[in-house]
């Protein structure tokens, strides 16, 4: 068969709601976007950890601490599903995460903002994490089966993070004129890097037509966003908080209007400009400098052992 014919029956396959899976036939394009924008979601969630980890020592109540170890070990194990599924794309795992270090491979724009006080925790889980979940249900319907599975498990662990989010956030806006400055505090920076984690609007991006047509994704940037926005901001207008986007409305269709996004900003921070871009590229580095020791003990433990280098 030519590329050609090749190609229009892994179509088919595609319009018939078929699982590629890791043996099958594939175009390069569609084996290359999938590296892409895996091993860019496995990078998010080891970033991700950053943000939230650092609160860790700092939690109000032995529970808020348990709860944020359980999240932040969560957002790891996410990671290492994803590296697994790009893995079975012929990726290794050594070269992905060695872009990642090197600023070549991107990771989400929102892990660039700082994390500034407790009730950001709360913020992060009811904003980022409820954002990812309107993206990752999406992409639970993936036509790559690896990484559709892999949603359908990351999906079921997001929801708790923000299920305790969400309960963090309404918590302290009914709590004390104090609580509720940080966690009004928390919304005003969170709000519109939040709408901005979910990709470009539709008209710059550059991705999303092919992975549309080849069933990667079901849904664009700007209707995801949509979804988000429809589902959040009644519930944080109705807790009493304050969106910062006094553009903001709902019309009689159900459909919801914001104000620009400052796509300069956002472009900005996935260029490496953000407020924490270094400093979380530099602790990524850091661990995994520290960590070279445990590789090549696994390494050398392996080879006497089985004959075979662990990482391959
Ligand atoms: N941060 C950094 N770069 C971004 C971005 C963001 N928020 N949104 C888009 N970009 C980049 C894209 O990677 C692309 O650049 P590239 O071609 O060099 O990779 C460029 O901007 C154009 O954007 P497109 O819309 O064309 O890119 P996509 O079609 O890939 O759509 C996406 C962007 C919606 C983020 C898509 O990649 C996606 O769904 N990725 C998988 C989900 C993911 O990565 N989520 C990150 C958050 S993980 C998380 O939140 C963890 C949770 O536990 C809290």
């Amino acid at each position: 068969m030519t590329e050609e014919q090749k190609t229009n029956e892994f179509e088919e396959r595609i319009q018939r709601g078929e699982k590629i899976e890791p043996g099958d036939w594939m175009p390069e394009k569609y084996r290359k976007q999938l590296i892409r924008m895996i091993s860019q979601h496995a990078h998010s969630e080891v970033i991700g950890m950053l943000p939230e980890g650092k609160w860790i020592p700092h939690a109000p109540s032995l529970r808020r601490k348990m709860i944020l170890i359980a999240k932040v070990q969560d957002e790891a194990g996410h990671g290492q599903y994803l590296y697994h599924a790009a893995e079975t794309l012929g990726a290794t795992r050594e070269e992905l995460y060695q872009a990642f270090l090197d600023g070549r491979a991107k990771y989400s724009s929102i892990f660039n903002y700082p994390s500034m006080s407790w009730a950001d925790v709360g913020m992060i889980g009811w904003l980022v994490d409820g954002a990812a979940i309107k993206n990752q249900t999406m992409l639970a319907q993936c036509s790559y089966g690896p990484y559709s599975r892999a949603m359908v498990r990351i999906c079921a662990e997001e929801t708790f993070h923000h299920k305790q989010g969400k309960e963090m956030v309404l918590k302290y806006a009914a709590g004390t004129p104090k609580q509720r400055e940080m966690v009004q505090d928390a919304l005003n920076r969170y709000w519109w890097p939040s709408l901005m984690m979910l990709g470009p609007h539709d008209s710059e991006s550059t991705n999303t037509p092919q992975l549309v047509k080849w069933g990667v994704k079901t849904k664009t940037n700007d209707e995801v966003r949509q979804e988000f926005i429809a589902e959040t901001a009644p519930e944080l207008i109705a807790s009493g908080l304050s969106i910062p986007d006094p553009d903001l409305h709902e019309d009689e269709n159900g459909v919801w209007h914001h104000g620009p996004i400052d796509w300069d900003e956002f472009w900005n921070v996935v260029k490496g400009n953000g407020p924490c871009n270094a400093e979380r590229l530099g602790m990524r580095q850091a661990a995994h400098d520290n960590g070279e020791w445990v590789r090549d003990a696994l390494e050398a433990y392996s080879e006497k052992k089985y004959g075979a280098k662990a990482f391959v």
